[in-house]
């Protein structure tokens, strides 16, 4: 995928995006537990953490040890959730665009969090050469079934044994479609949970 430093008109997944940041502090009780997170425009769901974010957070099954990653953390809300709920877990964050980067640097001191890290760049390129236990995302659909299908098609290339991937994904908009992709690329799909619209997907490396 071309990162779009030229492109005249922010999206939420730009990687550099060029408006002036506005930047606001919002509340967000996940899981029992009240997180802070600095949020700014061109960046994903500023205003509030995303009805299928919070889904994510409150349905996922973490390890109980080993690396964890949340692919496309925009300002860091799962990641950081991931990081605070289990803290013997490594969390690496990853996302193409700078700003959501800058912001979920800033939300990991925010929250206090000292097992997170944030990588910049596309999909799994940052983290050549770690296997993870899980894979936590939100994934990018405004930037194209072709990101999305990645994220679940190489994902076993960077999983570890018996790990999961948890996908939060919006039923109507390629669930099914998505969960067949799954299957392909797993033998299996399960859905961990389902709510307002979204649905969370689960498989496991088998
Ligand atoms: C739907 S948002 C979810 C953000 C955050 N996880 C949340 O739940 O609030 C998807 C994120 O994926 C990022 N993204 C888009 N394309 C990407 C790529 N090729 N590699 C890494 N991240 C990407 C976007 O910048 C965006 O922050």
């Amino acid at each position: 995928m071309k990162l779009d430093r030229n492109s005249e008109t922010d999206h939420y997944f730009s990687a550099s995006p060029h408006s002036k940041p506005r930047f606001r502090l919002i509340q967000a009780y996940l899981r029992g537990r009240q997180f802070k997170f600095l949020t700014a425009s061109g960046v994903f769901s500023k205003k509030r953490v995303d009805l299928g974010t919070k889904l994510l957070i409150e349905s996922m099954i973490l390890p109980e040890t080993g690396y964890v990653l949340d692919m496309g953390c925009g300002y860091g809300a799962v990641g950081i959730a991931a990081a605070a709920f289990n803290p013997k877990l490594r969390v690496v964050m990853v996302d193409v665009n700078e700003r959501a980067v800058r912001l979920a640097r800033r939300n990991i001191e925010l929250n206090r969090v000292d097992n997170a890290e944030v990588r910049r760049g596309n999909l799994y390129e940052p983290v050549k050469g770690i296997l993870f236990n899980c894979i936590l995302s939100n994934p990018p659909v405004s930037a194209g079934l072709a990101t999305v299908k990645a994220i679940i098609t190489e994902a076993p290339k960077h999983m570890t044994e018996k790990a999961t991937i948890q996908m939060v994904v919006k039923s109507k908009i390629g669930g099914k479609r998505l969960q067949q992709i799954f299957k392909e690329a797993f033998g299996n799909c399960t859905i961990l949970a389902r709510e307002s619209g979204y649905r969370v997907l689960m498989a496991e490396k088998k």
